[in-house]
């Protein structure tokens, strides 16, 4: 199974990249690739700038990497109640390719890690809304409110044992879905 583990951040010390290569730990017999939004930073989207150069090799590449992964972990920071714009201009680019879908129907689990008590509720009501109409197929979500009380940066681990055995418990459900174990 190869899962590609991305991080919604272009934060050097990212919360949710922290989340979501330590959700790719619990996965067995998996290859794993973590990847950030540094190496996908582009012009912010334009009409004009699309029209005179085309998409950027960036978002692409992006797209590459999503249709070569059998399960998408993705874990969004929440910006003023929704998607950060690191993000929103990843996912603009890519939406533009033709022919094929953002997410391209690859089995997702869905995630937030925010400082605060909502635990990016507002991006991920966001993402459950709007992925589905382009190829996401969100298989669980996941929420870790107070990421620094509840996540152990020593150990790299989440620590609220709680939310621990909660991501535990979704993760032993996608491993049962068997068009994953399949692959
Ligand atoms: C411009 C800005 C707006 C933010 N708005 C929210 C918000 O609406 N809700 C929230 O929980 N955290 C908010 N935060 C805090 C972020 O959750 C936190 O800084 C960070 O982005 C967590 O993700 P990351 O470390 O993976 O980038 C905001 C941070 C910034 C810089």
């Amino acid at each position: 199974m190869k899962i590609l583990a991305i991080a919604g951040s272009n934060s050097e010390v990212s919360m949710n990249k922290q989340l979501v290569a330590y959700a790719s730990t619990i996965f067995d017999n998996a290859e794993v690739e973590v990847i950030d939004l540094n190496p996908f930073e582009m012009p912010i989207y334009k009409h004009e700038r699309e029209l005179k150069d085309g998409i950027p090799q960036e978002a692409k590449d992006f797209a590459a990497k999503i249709d070569a992964a059998n399960l998408l972990l993705v874990s969004l920071p929440e910006h003023n109640g929704t998607y950060s714009t690191a993000f929103k201009n990843v996912f603009d680019w890519v939406s533009r390719i033709k022919e094929r879908t953002v997410w391209n129907e690859v089995p997702m689990l869905l995630m937030s890690a925010a400082p605060g008590a909502r635990g990016g509720a507002g991006v991920l009501e966001a993402a459950t809304k709007r992925f589905p109409f382009h190829g996401g197929n969100i298989v669980e979500t996941f929420s870790l409110p107070f990421f620094n009380d509840n996540f152990d940066k020593g150990g790299q681990k989440i620590s609220n044992e709680e939310k621990d055995n909660e991501l535990r418990e979704k993760i032993k459900k996608i491993s049962a879905i068997e068009t994953i174990l399949e692959k």
